[in-house]
């Protein structure tokens, strides 16, 4: 069984009031690893794909904390699911060893970013077809 099964939608607890909205996101508790990197994407034009690799190792959280984009993922053996990200208190989570790319952004686009690990470039498959000849090798 490959790791795509286990991307979900996260629901996030809210603890607004009348002074406004606060949203709470707690490694091991609300998403499935502990925070070692927050990184956020914001000023991509709505023509830009990024994100484009799958990781060996990283797992992510992404949210939209404000505006909206789009979420391809992909497991390199022909399955494929799209998740909109349009809310501030929902976020996706993307295992190790997923495609993903990031799309669609509107204007005020601002992607939140956590991550299970810090960043290490050695561990990121850029090259779609690596992936996909990795992922068979696992079948
Ligand atoms: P990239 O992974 O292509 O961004 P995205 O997946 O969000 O589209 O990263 C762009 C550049 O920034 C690349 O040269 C690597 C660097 N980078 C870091 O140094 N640290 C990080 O935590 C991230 C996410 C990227």
């Amino acid at each position: 069984m490959t790791n795509y099964h286990k991307v979900k939608l996260l629901e996030f607890p809210e603890r607004g009031d009348e002074r406004g909205h606060l949203v709470i996101v707690e490694g091991m508790l609300d998403i499935p690893f502990e925070i070692k990197r927050v990184f956020y994407i914001y000023g991509s034009d709505s023509d830009i794909v990024r994100g484009q690799h799958a990781n060996r190792k990283s797992q992510f959280v992404l949210i939209n904390v404000a505006g909206t984009s789009k979420v391809k993922v992909k497991d390199g053996l022909g399955n494929e699911a799209v998740f909109s990200l349009d809310r501030p208190h929902t976020g996706i989570y993307l295992p190790s060893m997923v495609w993903k790319d990031m799309y669609d952004f509107s204007e005020d686009s601002v992607l939140l970013c956590l991550s299970s690990e810090h960043y290490d470039a050695s561990e990121y498959i850029r090259d779609y077809q690596k992936f996909v000849d990795i992922m068979k090798k696992e079948l």
